[in-house]
């Protein structure tokens, strides 16, 4: 059987080697990450109606659920103030300006406009910094209005619950909510690859795992959960909502007519799956059908080689025990 070739602790020790950022590299840009931060601290103690207020780690890096092969730090930055433009193009171009006013030893040329971020780059050593803004009206739980880095569009959402509501599931389920989710993160990665117009956002792959680990699902066994991952993916075809009621009521959630519903946890006026397609749903569920029977044939295969061969599927070639 396929299980003495490849068990969880297999799928555990590809995850240390191949999957996960390592933990000294992480800290290294979460310290990268902190050092700009108080660069903007210091300047707004000196200038405080600056209009950068704060800036907060977001993304992978913050909710420790980075893969090895992440390529940027993801901060985001709270505009405020009247003058601050609402329009994208005029926002990333005021943020861009403002950011080389708070870090004048930087040259221009490492503070750069992208479509819907402003690069922060470092000479020689460390990741670029990605720095998304957030359109700031004085919220006293940090909600703001974020620019989608998929669209450009404005999401009113919160960044400090988005990370205490990942933190809540990853104290309830030590490592095995943030393992598996990086887990499931290559194999978007894998997918990705074979078909780069494949399109699976991290964010609603965090929320699928969220509801499952809150039913009652058992992450500890990796083979398992992500058997039960891809079996709920192909058994609702991601046409079932799923919310949550960490900051609302139920009764909150208007009604979407989004074929995929995946709402946001800190606001029931946001559906983080929006932009998903009938189609994409349905590439999402061919795929995780493929995962589940690569991985129900991996248990069961009767000689190491071939086990491999049905895990790879999943992860790639990579993938080796
Ligand atoms: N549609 C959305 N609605 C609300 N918040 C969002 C939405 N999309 C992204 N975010 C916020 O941005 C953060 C980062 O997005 P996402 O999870 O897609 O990237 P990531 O965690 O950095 O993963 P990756 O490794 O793919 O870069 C999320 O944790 C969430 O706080
Ligand atoms: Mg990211």
């Amino acid at each position: 059987m396929g299980t003495e070739h490849v068990q969880h602790r297999d799928i555990a020790k590809f995850a240390v080697d191949r999957v996960n950022l390592p933990k000294d590299k992480a800290n290294e840009y979460r310290a990268q990450a902190r050092r700009l931060r108080e660069k903007l601290d210091n300047y707004l103690g000196e200038h405080p109606d600056f209009t950068l207020k704060k800036m907060l780690l977001s993304g992978s890096l913050a909710k420790g659920t980075a893969l090895r092969s992440l390529n940027d730090i993801d901060i985001a930055c709270y505009v405020g103030g009247a003058d601050a433009p609402q329009d994208v193009r005029k926002l990333i171009k005021y943020l861009a300006e403002r950011l080389r006013s708070a870090f004048p030893n930087f040259s221009p040329d490492q503070v750069t406009p992208q479509t819907y971020s402003v690069k922060v780059s470092f000479r020689g050593s460390g990741l670029d910094i990605d720095v998304v803004p957030i359109l700031y009206d004085g919220d006293e739980n940090w909600y703001g209005n974020l620019v989608s880095q998929d669209d450009g569009s404005f999401l009113r959402t919160c960044i400090p619950r988005h990370l205490e509501f990942i933190r809540k599931r990853k104290t309830e389920h030590e490592t095995h909510f943030a393992q598996v989710i990086r887990l499931v993160k290559f194999w978007i990665r894998h997918q990705k690859q074979k078909n780069p117009g494949f399109r699976f956002k991290s964010f609603m792959c965090e929320l699928i795992l969220a509801h499952l680990a809150d039913q009652g699902l058992d992450l500890s066994d990796y083979p398992e959960a992500l058997q039960h991952f891809f079996t709920y993916v192909a058994r609702t075809g991601l046409r079932k909502q799923i919310a949550f009621e960490d900051y609302y009521r139920r009764s909150a959630i208007g009604y979407f007519s989004d074929p995929v519903q995946i709402i946001d946890p800190v606001n029931a006026k946001n559906n983080a799956a929006c932009l998903y397609t009938t189609n994409q749903a349905c590439e999402i569920t061919d795929v995780a059908l493929d995962a589940g029977d690569a991985i129900d044939a991996a248990l069961r295969a009767p000689t190491k080689q071939k086990t491999v061969y049905y895990w790879q599927k999943v992860f790639g070639p990579a993938f080796q025990v």
